[in-house]
């Protein structure tokens, strides 16, 4: 009923980006895992990076929802054309499966699941690393292309994959069921909710809510935040198909997990860019660590979905307060500017950088999310019932309303600008209440006019309200004044970030040892390269005496001298126009008397020394134990909340094991972080096969961390530098509870 067309201006020229990064991806390199998996040879070489791993097809998902959507968006017929190219293709090689499986990897980790008897852990099924996260990417790729570039062959593919499902799955218990709900699985409660919405088959509707994992979802049900040490992105889409079921069966018990989900991210486990995670996990409510691994694209992209499906039930003004902060200061500012290329984490380290995958060899989970990013930029901009029209969102656009066969056009500069103008084209007298959003950010009084003419519009859940009959040109004006604000680190109110109304601002740091390039296959790659000395904020006057806008037309802000050590005048700038430079988004921030005495103490200065680092293994953590090539018998994950941290640990003969990279030819040092133990345990460590060390923990308590350094000689190390390190427990004992590995030269 509605179509959005951005106008130039910031999110176009991201649109433009992100649009030609779609089209210049080989649909023929994306689909040769499908062909292989199927035993089929492949047209082309598939791409690398994840693409290599037993994730891969992934990306075919996400980039068929992105093309799909950004046809949507644009009308760009040669996505549209590559869409129904992937989609024959598609079903070319499903029609190799009686059963209608395909997929980017082979079908024996959903066949072994079928049997009811199968090897589950958070990030591994079937002996496969998340293979319904996986698939639910192409589920949903085809659902988009349905819905959104109206190719009914990839209706008729989805189908056939979705029975595949329904009847594989059909077997399992509840309990064998809700066991392999253990291991994440993406959005699959929402894509079979989908799949009943285009089908109208109940057994769909059925499958969706087998989906709901009853083990996270209750305590949210019951207002109860269980969510510290969780995997924050296996979790968001589970939410998100609660609120889905929501919308299929009306039952209440759906909307409050969404909506009390959403209040902790949001209000207690988000950073000031909107983003949420730090390496990976929720930290405990009350903290915000800053760390490189923070901030996780995927979540983001996520929660945008989750905060848009809340307004859809509510429309409460407070979701798009939240949807806008993580918009401009995280999913714009994710994008590199001019190839398109992708973030994964965004760091929060001060001193730090923008880290961006390749086109060709990373395929991140989030460089599939990115994909879709700017292809979703029209779709929240407004939100339209049979009598109220919405404009949540500041974004120079022009929307078409069928229904009422006319147009409204958004002009607007903002954030350069602090206003916005709306004006009604085609219209011919039909009424309609135009609701624009009030943001939280505004400082003093918003002024409304009317056709010139000031008006004092009443404002219900956050929107000025303006109900009347509409004719051609008719124009509403707002006003948007905005200042610049501090907003505060939950545990250390010494550590601030600013902001221009809802834009965060970095401070320019520039390029002091910076690498080559920041664009780059391994996310990993700069988790210890060398930080630099940022300065610190000293003054004795409010926000708005030291910083100051200098330049409105690139929102430019400089301080006066209060940089220290040095007195520099600092550079800040709006967060998502920054990339390769170092930044920093939150600073340390003291009066000076405080800081007079912590240089007294020599404890002032923000400096950090990691360059002998060469490596860390956090264990039990999914992406870091995929990094480093987990392997394991016999071995389980978890988390302990009193230290904040998960472990690894096996039993009974069993092992496990990570590959490191070192340096050849030097030699190291490997610290051992594990908790003490409450009973004595002995097991072995092997560095590539070597019997290195019988390691014996032997303590009163498990609440306390304890670190062991081993010496590793040079000639233990393969002649890459690599080394691989093995915990291996003898029979009927167990290791124990192993947190890290850090291995330093
Ligand atoms: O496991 C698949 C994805 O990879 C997760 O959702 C993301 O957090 C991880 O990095
Ligand atoms: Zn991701």
């Amino acid at each position: 009923m509605e179509r959005v067309q951005l106008n130039r201006g910031l999110f176009k020229q991201s649109q433009e980006i992100g649009k030609r990064y779609l089209l210049e991806m080989d649909v023929d390199r994306l689909m040769a895992p499908c062909y292989e998996a199927a035993g089929l040879k492949p047209r082309k070489k598939r791409y690398g990076g994840w693409e290599e791993m037993e994730i891969a097809g992934h990306s075919l998902g996400h980039w068929l929802s992105a093309a799909s959507e950004m046809y949507e968006a644009t009308g760009d017929v040669e996505l549209k054309h590559n869409v129904e190219y992937a989609v024959d293709e598609l079903a070319y090689i499903q029609s190799y499966d009686a059963e209608g499986y395909v997929s980017g990897f082979k079908r024996d980790c959903f066949d072994e699941v079928f049997t009811g008897d199968f090897r589950v852990d958070p990030f591994g099924l079937g002996g496969s690393w998340v293979p319904w996260y996986s698939i639910e990417k192409i589920f949903s790729g085809l659902v988009s292309a349905y819905r959104l570039a109206h190719s009914n062959h990839a209706k008729k593919v989805v189908y056939k994959l979705a029975d595949w499902a329904e009847k594989g799955l059909k077997h399992l218990t509840d309990d064998q069921f809700q066991q392999m709900l253990i291991c994440e699985h993406g959005s699959m409660c929402e894509v079979m909710g989908s799949i009943y919405e285009i089908t109208n088959e109940k057994r769909f509707l059925n499958l969706a809510e087998r989906f709901y994992h009853h083990k996270i979802m209750d305590p949210l049900k019951e207002g109860q935040d269980q969510l510290e040490g969780k995997h924050a992105n296996t979790q968001i889409p589970k939410v998100i198909g609660a609120l889905k079921l929501y919308k299929l069966t009306q039952r209440e018990d759906y909307l409050k997990i969404a909506e009390f989900f959403w209040d902790q991210v949001v209000y207690k486990r988000s950073y000031v860019i909107g983003g949420n995670s730090n390496r990976e996990h929720f930290d405990p409510i009350g903290t915000e660590n800053l760390g490189i691994l923070t901030n996780e694209t995927c979540n983001t992209y996520n929660m945008l979905k989750l905060t848009s499906d809340l307004f859809e039930v509510t429309q409460d003004s407070r979701y798009f307060d939240y949807y806008e902060r993580a918009l401009y200061n995280h999913i714009l500012a994710s994008q590199e500017p001019t190839s398109g290329h992708k973030t994964y984490f965004v760091s929060t380290e001060p001193g730090h950088f923008k880290v961006y995958g390749t086109k060709d060899e990373s395929f991140w989970c989030c460089t599939g999310t990115g994909m879709e990013n700017p292809a979703r930029y029209t779709r929240d901009i407004y939100y339209k019932t049979d009598s109220d029209f919405y404009v949540n969102l500041f974004i120079k656009s022009t929307i078409y309303l069928e229904d009422k066969q006319m147009k409204w056009i958004q002009e607007t500069e903002f954030p350069y600008e602090n206003k916005t103008k709306i004006v009604a084209k085609e219209a011919t007298g039909d009424r309609l209440s135009l609701r624009v959003r009030k943001p939280d950010w505004i400082k003093g009084t918003c002024s409304v006019t009317l056709n010139g003419k000031s008006i004092d519009p009443p404002v219900e859940k956050g929107y000025f309200v303006i109900d009347r009959y509409w004719f051609n040109d008719d124009t509403l004006t707002l006003s948007l004044p905005m200042e610049v604000m501090r907003y505060v680190k939950r545990d250390d109110t010494t550590k601030q970030a600013f902001l221009y109304g809802p834009i965060v601002l970095a401070g320019l740091l520039g390029k002091e040892q910076f690498p080559e390039t920041d664009i780059v296959p391994d996310h990993l790659q700069f988790n210890h390269h060398p930080l630099i000395e940022v300065p610190n904020i000293v003054t004795d006057q409010s926000l708005s005496d030291w910083l100051h806008l200098v330049d409105p037309d690139t929102l430019t802000f400089q301080t006066d001298a209060v940089g220290e050590p040095g007195s520099q005048i600092l550079t800040m700038i709006p967060f998502f126009a920054l990339h390769h430079e170092r930044y920093t988004l939150y600073w340390s921030v003291y009066d000076r008397d405080t800081y007079r005495k912590l240089v007294a103490n020599k404890a002032g200065l923000n400096n950090q020394e990691n360059d002998h680092y060469l490596d860390t293994v956090q264990l039990g953590e999914q992406q870091s134990e995929v990094n480093h090539q987990v392997e394991s018998d016999q071995s389980t994950i978890g988390y302990h909340d009193k230290l904040n941290r998960h472990y690894r640990q096996a039993e009974g003969g069993g092992y496990f094991r990570y590959t490191l990279i070192g340096e050849a030819n030097q030699d190291h040092e490997l610290i051992v972080t594990y908790f003490k133990e409450e009973e004595k345990v002995s097991f072995d460590m092997f560095i590539n096969n070597h019997l290195v060390k019988e390691m014996v923990l032997n303590d009163q308590s498990l609440d306390q961390l304890v670190k062991e350094t081993i010496q590793i000689d040079s000639s233990l190390l393969k002649e890459n530098g690599k080394l691989t390190v093995e915990f291996r427990t003898k029979e009927n004992e167990s290791t124990g509870h192993i947190s890290e590995l850090q291995l330093l030269k």
